[in-house]
């Protein structure tokens, strides 16, 4: 279901430190599925595919399906990994000008929360003020300043609206199940309400209702996203070297032993762009602690190669990459033939854009390898819900062992705390002003 080929990274490192970071690579793994580790206490993520019942799912689909009866747009509300899931495989899996087609069997769904702009709250009210819409709100803690700001806004504009009672029902709040402001809100107010386990951090949620409620919303099969994460969760658990998610962990920190300190995540699909934007908050968040921590960054092929190709060929050699590689595009394509040729394509008419897509590919890889970027390979065959559901897990679970392998608690995020202080302190937030 998902191939690692590591072959044109390997040659970067020697046969015996790549061997004794695979040991390594399983020892973090016996750690991890042990719970005996840093962090274990936020291990509830591992066995959320098969913890999932049928009814659960039922009851996540039943309830997109109430909220999205006569609704053109749904909101988002969330932020970090209370955002990025649901937004990286809606992407994935949606038509690429979603918003301009014609008809739709469901709702569009928009995203806010996620930053602090005047511009795009206003700018998403403006588009509210003319549709029907209803509203998720996401977040753990319930306090998360940009989701509460953005709830605020959009709660006024769906009570004002629709009227405080007929807004409630337009309203569902996914929060820890039983503490927080949100879930004190909720409670309040009679929002339906979905529960995010306490034992699954932020950035490790997608499966939970945090990412599957929009994900249904949007029309998406979460029963197929599950069974894709299933199956990844059984071929990860394995102790042994045909496991890629110890293997991929294993090659990374190889590579990062030898001054590879950034990795660079490569798509050629322009559905994946933010398939990459959750895998770096994945790996950058769970890794960047202690001054330690491979750089998670992403580039958009072949858009990309047009910015950051020179670099890439020929800048620092402290980077290697990691390219995730889409067997079959859904339609097909192909070069028309022109009588002129005046842009000298004739020699590719009658191929498919893929066919071109994956020598550019190839050809980049063959030329990065040859100006000293080792280069990772992760295949899948088909952008679905049941692939993408692998690769989800299949992240998650080498982040887990990686994180071990690192030395650091790959489930927290103490760094993420000193912004807020200081934003706190300069806006006046009682209890804060003497920080900064
Ligand atoms: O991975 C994490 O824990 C963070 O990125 C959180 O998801 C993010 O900060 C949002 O937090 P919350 O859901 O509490 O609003």
């Amino acid at each position: 279901m998902l191939t690692l080929n590591y072959e044109k990274a390997a040659s970067f490192v020697s046969a015996a430190e790549l061997e004794a970071q695979q040991e390594k690579a399983l020892e973090a793994l016996d750690t991890l599925n042990s719970k005996s580790g840093k962090g274990s206490g936020f291990l509830g993520w591992l066995h959320l595919p098969d913890a999932i019942a049928p009814a659960e799912i039922q009851a996540l689909q039943k309830a997109a399906k109430e909220l999205t009866d006569g609704v053109e747009i749904v909101v988002v509300i969330g932020i970090g990994g209370s955002y990025l899931g649901a937004k990286a495989v809606i992407e994935a899996l949606s038509h690429s000008f979603a918003a301009l087609l014609p008809s739709r069997s469901h709702p569009l769904v928009l995203f806010a929360g996620q930053n602090i702009g005047e511009d795009y709250l206003s700018e998403l009210l403006e588009i509210l003020n003319a549709k029907s819409s209803a509203c998720i709100v996401i977040s753990k803690s319930g306090t998360t300043t940009e989701p509460a700001i953005a709830f605020r806004i959009i709660k006024k504009h769906l009570e004002e609206k629709y009227g405080k009672a007929a807004a409630k029902n337009r309203i569902i709040a996914i929060t820890d199940p039983s503490c927080g402001a949100l879930r004190t809100l909720a409670v309040q107010e009679g929002y339906s309400t979905f529960a995010i386990p306490g034992d699954v951090g932020g950035r490790f949620s997608v499966l939970t209702p945090v990412g599957l409620l929009p994900i249904a919303v949007a029309g998406f099969d979460i029963a197929a996203l599950i069974s894709g994460a299933a199956d990844m969760a059984k071929i990860t658990a394995e102790k042994s070297l045909h496991n890629p998610a110890v293997n991929y962990a294993a090659i990374r920190n190889a590579l990062y032993n030898k001054g590879k300190k950034i990795e660079i995540l490569v798509n050629y699909h322009p559905k994946m762009h933010y398939l990459t934007e959750w895998w770096k908050q994945l790996y950058g968040e769970s890794e960047g602690k202690e001054h330690k921590g491979i750089f998670p960054a992403g580039v958009d092929f072949t858009s990309d190669l047009h910015s950051m190709g020179q670099y890439l060929q020929e800048g620092e050699r402290g980077l290697f990459e990691t390219v995730l590689s889409i067997g079959n595009e859904s339609s097909h394509l192909e070069i028309p033939f022109d009588e002129q040729d005046l842009d000298q394509l004739n020699f590719i008419a009658g191929k498919r854009i893929s066919e071109c897509n994956k020598m550019a590919e190839l050809g980049t890889l063959l030329a990065h390898v040859d100006g000293g970027v080792p280069v990772i390979r992760i295949g899948i065959q088909q952008l679905d819900a049941y692939a993408i559901g692998g690769l989800l897990y299949f992240f998650e679970k080498a982040c887990g062992i990686s994180g071990y392998m690192l030395g650091v608690n790959p489930f927290d995020q103490p760094g993420v705390e000193a912004y807020k202080k200081n934003m706190f302190a300069l806006l006046g937030k009682p209890g804060y002003e003497l920080m900064c």
